[in-house]
């Protein structure tokens, strides 16, 4: 057995140790969405330092918990804070609460994140939904011994972002009266902002919008088997593109304000995911 298979197992092993709750759907808060216990019934809270041998988020605004309970009707498990690779973990670390939330049981990933904006038809404040992405300036999370318990060694990325999920992403925000972007979102290493020929360089390669995380969470989820979907909030335009100077309190700010109807459009569509995969 790996020792990350073993690492994740004591996890895991933890984790039915306090709960015997069995989410259906995962979701991963990103800036902005630090507040959205509010629109679920919270039946138990999981502090990650509490977890053996899980990686603890440092960046300020990120207050690390599972939260389980109820979107709707729909059992879910929520990050409340993820591990970014710029704080310094291995990839493998970085994407060990992906797994453990495939462990727990869930079906589908729901992920969220602040993003800058490279497509300029984009406007501060839009939300994306993720249709692709680009992870080849990270590293890849599956390198090192195969988790064969968990996937292949060499699993298909064909269809990263599932898009029956995405169809019926879009439906919720038709019907809740949401503008949805679409696109393509490229992952950094971070913690830096880009320089504006890095942007350029970007958006030649076919990025909309650009980021410190995901594509590594989605690229662990796909390989165990999970169906991904994702949805950017775009909370600056990328480097250059604007002529502001970028902070990561800008990009908070941003993402805080749009905190209310990002919330609803996640709310809406895990409701709806939940209806379609029962
Ligand atoms: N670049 C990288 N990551 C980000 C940005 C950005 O412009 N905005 C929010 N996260």
């Amino acid at each position: 057995m790996s020792t990350q298979y073993e690492k994740l197992e004591k996890c895991y092993e933890y984790y039915r140790s306090v709960t015997d709750f069995a989410p259906k759907v995962g979701l991963i808060l990103g800036s902005g969405l630090g507040g959205y216990a509010k629109n679920m019934t919270v039946v138990k809270e999981i502090p990650y330092g509490d977890i053996p041998g899980f990686p603890v988020s440092t960046v300020q605004g990120h207050d690390g918990r599972f939260m389980l309970g109820y979107i709707g009707d729909v059992p879910a498990v929520v990050m409340k804070g993820r591990v970014h690779y710029y704080e310094g973990y291995p990839m493998e670390d970085v994407v060990l609460p992906t797994r453990l939330m495939k462990r727990m049981g869930i079906e589908v990933l729901f992920l969220t994140n602040a993003a800058g904006g490279i497509n300029r038809g984009f406007r501060v404040g839009d939300f994306m939904m993720i249709t692709d992405q680009i992870s080849s300036f990270v590293p890849s999370p599956l390198i090192g011994e195969n988790v064969s318990e968990l996937g292949d060694r060499f699993p298909d990325m064909t269809h990263v972002y599932d898009e029956e999920v995405r169809r019926w992403i879009e439906e919720t925000a038709q019907e809740e009266d949401i503008p949805l972007q679409k696109g393509v979102y490229l992952q950094t290493t971070g913690p830096n902002f880009e320089s504006p020929a890095e942007i350029r360089m970007y958006g030649l390669l076919g990025a909309d919008a650009v980021g410190m995380s995901t594509a590594c969470e989605a690229i662990a989820a796909r390989h165990a088997g999970v169906r991904v979907c994702g949805i950017s909030c775009i909370s600056n335009m990328a480097s250059g593109i604007s002529e502001e100077e970028l902070s990561h309190l800008d990009v908070q700010s941003v993402a805080d304000q749009r905190s209310g109807e990002f919330e609803r459009l996640v709310t809406k569509s895990i409701e709806k995911i939940g209806a379609h995969t029962g």
